[in-house]
């Protein structure tokens, strides 16, 4: 048998800098941290529940093959004081969902800490800035208090609780190019 591979594609993911988190491309040493949150009952109490390592590493590989399927996706997220791993963040898109998504994950013991909106922040710019999109969506379980308080202090507005597809019964907000503009520039 004859095995011929397509041409290499590389692609460049780009590293955004905030305050205090740098969202970066995904590294082997990211596994068994982000592991650790996905086996967290609580981290995965609004995410369909707990998986395991092996299901972690899967995950990881679709989340880096998005940037070069579709040119965004979802950053590890790294602690810029320590380089410690808190979570993953980014945008994110597939078949069903009501338009390109803002999403974020971060370590248990850091919550409460903004870190949460920082990287939320920062995915609603990266969309922005970067994407052809009019408008970037959010959907999050309406029992999840952390995410509806970032999604409504970053200015998304409430749209509906979806009725069809993977998100059924959950909260969609959404915020527009101009409404992120004028929130931004003042
Ligand atoms: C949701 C999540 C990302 C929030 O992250 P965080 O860094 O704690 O969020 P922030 O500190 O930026 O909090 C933003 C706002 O949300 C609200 N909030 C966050 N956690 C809350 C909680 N446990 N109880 C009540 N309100 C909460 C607050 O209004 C807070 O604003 P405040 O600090 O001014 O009071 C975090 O809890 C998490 O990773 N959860 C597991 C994964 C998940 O559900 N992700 C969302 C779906 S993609």
């Amino acid at each position: 048998m004859t095995v011929k591979f397509g041409e290499p594609t590389s692609i460049v993911v780009p590293t955004v800098v905030t305050d205090r988190l740098i969202l970066r491309c995904w590294r082997p040493g990211d596994i068994d941290p982000y592991a650790a949150m996905n086996a967290d009952d609580e981290t995965m109490r609004h995410l369909n529940g707990t998986f395991d390592r092996a299901a972690t590493a899967r995950l990881v590989d679709h989340l880096i093959g998005m940037w070069v399927l579709r040119g965004h996706g979802m950053w590890a997220v790294e602690d810029k004081a320590t380089g410690e791993f808190l979570g993953r963040a980014g945008t994110y898109y597939a078949d069903g969902w009501p338009g390109v998504e803002v999403a974020v994950s971060i370590r248990r013991d850091r919550w409460r800490e903004g870190l949460g909106t920082e990287a939320i922040r920062a995915a609603l710019d990266f969309g922005f800035t970067m994407l052809g999109v009019g408008e970037l969506v959010t959907v999050t379980d309406q029992g999840n208090t952390g995410m509806n308080g970032i999604a409504r202090k970053l200015g998304m507005v409430f749209r509906d609780v979806a009725t069809v597809g993977p998100w059924k019964d959950n909260n969609v907000y959404a915020i527009t190019r101009a409404e992120w503009e004028t929130r931004t520039n003042g």
